[in-house]
């Protein structure tokens, strides 16, 4: 059954949330007085619909309707889940909450706030334990980690939490004491101080500061963190010998942290023009898109060695497989073509359409039964020719469809036919005519294979050829 999930406030947060929630399949319920948040909505959906399926191999669930109310209260009605984005202001959170708790008395209340303690949003609230931090990172239809402070909220309300965000392939970090602006903001704080006064002192513009980030200890970060990363510059003798090495460092005076410059319309023109200098040339919705498609090519490569946030898509990517439909013909792959999939021409490498096909055959094996558990029995099937016919382009962001026909299924001989089509228009890009034997992985050579497969392979021959 559908889920819903209620959206309170459809800025940059509380749209990314009404993205991924919608493209994962459930229902959303959007409450925002702006007149302006369907059509702002409507772009944070764009952007994400194209971006967030390029992280999965699997079809993504059917995407989730989006409704906008014209109160809180009836965005509320139904919900099992409700994300507070409202502005950052306290005395406003409490009154959202006021209102909706009286009629969502069963769903999850989350926060999406950056900087108040769980106790301060459940302050007079008819039912605290209702109520859960669970904060979010820009862009939230791409980054997985949401940062979960249950201050006093009951035990249930924080598992049904954790369990609807993982469910949405997000990463909740249990933060087990409240503190202002929780774990992560307090480091993005500590570094935009620094960075601040290395401005504000001309020692650096903000250009530079950003190349020091991106070229370097950025790209450790995104994939060790910080701890795991001082681990290994220790050398072989690890964490103690980094720290014994690097702790007499922190006497010295190289920090101004302690300290923050005055926020003078000096300061604020000397960087916003530093930044128009760097940047001025870019649109925001260029910069967007390009900060998505980078998000989306490391969180692939990630994603491609199981470590970091790409564990998580690998692992999520699992749950959302599901036994192929008995269509005629079958659809064997449908899926959105990712940005690391194309060429200097813009368009799929043809490599990969190879590798769609090879996907759409492993697909149709699993579907006869030759599946992982058949192929460590010492069974499978091997391509012996392929013959592609390219015969339009197709581009990162567009879904593709793979159809499949069994052309012959007699004893060891396989035979498919695979057209890949666009989604959008029926589009044909390309044909695969495949030729696969069926071997014994013991004696590397061809042989019948087991009943079972055996059947289900003449079965769809069968069918195919009738169809
Ligand atoms: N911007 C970030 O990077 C970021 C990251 C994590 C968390 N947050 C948190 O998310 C929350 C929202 O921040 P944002 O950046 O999306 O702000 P935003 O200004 O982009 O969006 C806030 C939205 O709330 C709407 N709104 C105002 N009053 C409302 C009401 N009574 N009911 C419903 N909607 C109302 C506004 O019209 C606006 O569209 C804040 O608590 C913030 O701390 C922000």
């Amino acid at each position: 059954m559908t889920q819903t999930a209620a959206v309170i406030g459809g800025g940059v947060i509380g749209g990314g949330w009404a993205a991924r929630f919608a493209l994962m399949g459930w229902d959303v319920q959007v409450f925002d007085p702006d007149p302006e948040a369907e059509r702002k909505i409507g772009e944070v959906m764009a952007g994400a619909a194209r971006a967030l399926p390029m992280l999965y191999e699997a079809p993504m669930p059917r995407r989730g309707a989006l409704r906008f109310c014209a109160t809180p209260e009836e965005a509320v009605t139904g919900a099992d889940y409700i994300q507070e984005s409202v502005p950052e202001r306290l005395e406003l959170k409490q009154k959202v909450y006021a209102a909706i708790q009286a009629v969502a008395p069963d769903a999850v209340l989350a926060s999406s706030t950056s900087g108040f303690k769980p106790s301060e949003l459940q302050a007079g609230a008819v039912r605290p334990g209702q109520i859960v931090v669970a904060h979010p990172f820009n862009p939230v239809y791409l980054l997985p980690l949401v940062e979960l402070v249950p201050g006093a909220a009951e035990p249930g309300v924080v598992e049904r939490a954790r369990s609807v965000l993982t469910g949405i392939g997000m990463f909740p970090l249990h933060v087990r004491a409240e503190i202002d602006a929780h774990i992560a903001d307090r480091f993005l704080e500590a570094v935009w101080r620094e960075a601040l006064w290395l401005v504000k002192d001309g020692i650096a513009t903000t250009e530079e500061i950003d190349n020091a980030i991106r070229y370097g200890f950025g790209l450790r970060w995104a994939q060790m963190g910080l701890f795991e990363t001082y681990r290994v510059a220790g050398g072989e003798a690890g964490m103690r010998h980094f720290m014994a090495q690097f702790g007499p460092a922190l006497q010295w005076p190289w920090t101004r942290l302690m300290d923050v410059p005055e926020f003078t319309d000096d300061l604020v023109e000397l960087i916003a023009g530093q930044s128009d200098a760097q940047s001025g040339h870019l649109s925001i919705r260029a910069l967007e898109r390009l900060r998505d498609n980078n998000l989306v090519a490391i969180l692939r490569a990630l994603k491609g060695q199981n470590a970091a946030a790409g564990k998580l898509i690998l692992d999520h990517d699992a749950t959302l497989r599901r036994p192929l439909e008995d269509s005629l013909p079958l659809v064997t792959v449908r899926r959105i073509v990712p940005v690391d999939w194309t060429d200097v021409n813009g368009h799929m490498n043809e490599g990969r359409y190879g590798q769609v096909f090879s996907d759409a055959s492993e697909e149709l094996m699993f579907h006869v039964g030759a599946d992982r558990d058949y192929i460590a029995a010492g069974n499978s099937y091997f391509t012996v020719e392929t013959t592609i016919r390219y015969l339009a382009e197709t581009l990162a962001g567009e879904e593709i469809e793979v159809e499949t026909r069994v052309t012959l299924g007699e004893g060891k001989k396989l035979r498919l036919w695979h057209e890949m089509k666009r989604a959008a228009d029926g589009t044909v890009l390309a044909t695969c005519d495949q030729f696969m034997l069926h071997v014994s992985l013991e004696t590397r050579r061809s042989c019948p294979p087991l009943a079972h497969v055996q059947d289900a392979v003449e079965q769809l021959a069968r069918a195919h050829a009738d169809g």
